[in-house]
């Protein structure tokens, strides 16, 4: 059988990653978190301690290290850094540093080689337009940004982070500003793609909603 790809796509705080996770499993396809690549990659550059700014330096450092997804944790040169990649401070330099169309070369290789081997819940902001462009389903998720600003708030101080509301929604605006117009691969609604707005709905009924979309569209 040949393998499969779904893309789920949308700006930060749609929920994207819990509801891709979900059909993953619920598929028994591979869930295939891209921005967690980027994240690694911003981690690594960081602790190099190369200049950000520098798209020359940053593609050394990319190119140089081995990073990697297995089973749901996040690997740079085999050290699990699952966790790490998740402050706002390396989401942040992920968003920056993913402006290098280098940088995204080299992560857009190992998005592929991994989509090789096994069907795949792909999600990020342009798996369904660049990445993988003939994916057999394409999602676009969406949400007003100040529920995206609020989910994240609230997932951040059940995580003991006690940030201000204010602050979130000016890091959630700064980082979807960046990623909607960067000259490469920006966040765009891919062709073909069935939009969600899940401002007013569960998780579950995006779940539902979309493998019944999904489903319907594998049996074509
Ligand atoms: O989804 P996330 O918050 O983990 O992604 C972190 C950053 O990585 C995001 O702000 C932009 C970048 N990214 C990207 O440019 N392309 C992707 N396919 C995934 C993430």
């Amino acid at each position: 059988m040949t393998n499969r790809i779904i893309t789920i796509d949308g700006p930060a705080g749609t929920g994207k990653s819990t509801v891709a996770k979900e059909i993953a499993t619920r598929l028994g396809f591979v869930y295939l978190d891209t921005g967690a690549l980027y994240r690694a990659s911003a981690l690594k550059i960081y602790s190099s301690g190369v200049d950000p700014e520098q798209e020359k330096d940053c593609v050394r450092i990319v190119s140089a290290s081995n990073i990697s997804i297995s089973e749901g944790k996040t690997f740079v040169d085999g050290k699990d850094v699952s966790e790490e990649i998740r402050s706002s401070h390396i989401g942040e330099l992920a968003s920056r540093i993913a402006t290098f169309p280098r940088v995204r070369e080299e992560l857009i290789k190992i998005q592929r080689s991994i989509a090789l081997l096994s069907s795949v819940v792909a999600e990020g902001r342009d798996t369904g337009s660049v990445v993988f462009p003939d994916a057999d389903v394409k999602v676009f998720l969406d949400a007003t940004e100040t529920e995206r600003a609020r989910r994240r708030h609230t997932e951040l101080l059940a995580k003991g982070y006690n940030v201000d509301f204010n602050e979130v929604l000016a890091d959630i605006r700064r980082r979807d500003s960046r990623d909607k117009t960067r000259d490469v691969s920006p966040l765009v609604v891919p062709t073909g793609a069935v939009v969600v707005d899940t401002t007013h709905l569960t998780l579950e009924q995006v779940v539902s909603k979309l493998l019944k979309v999904i489903k319907m569209r594998l049996t074509d």
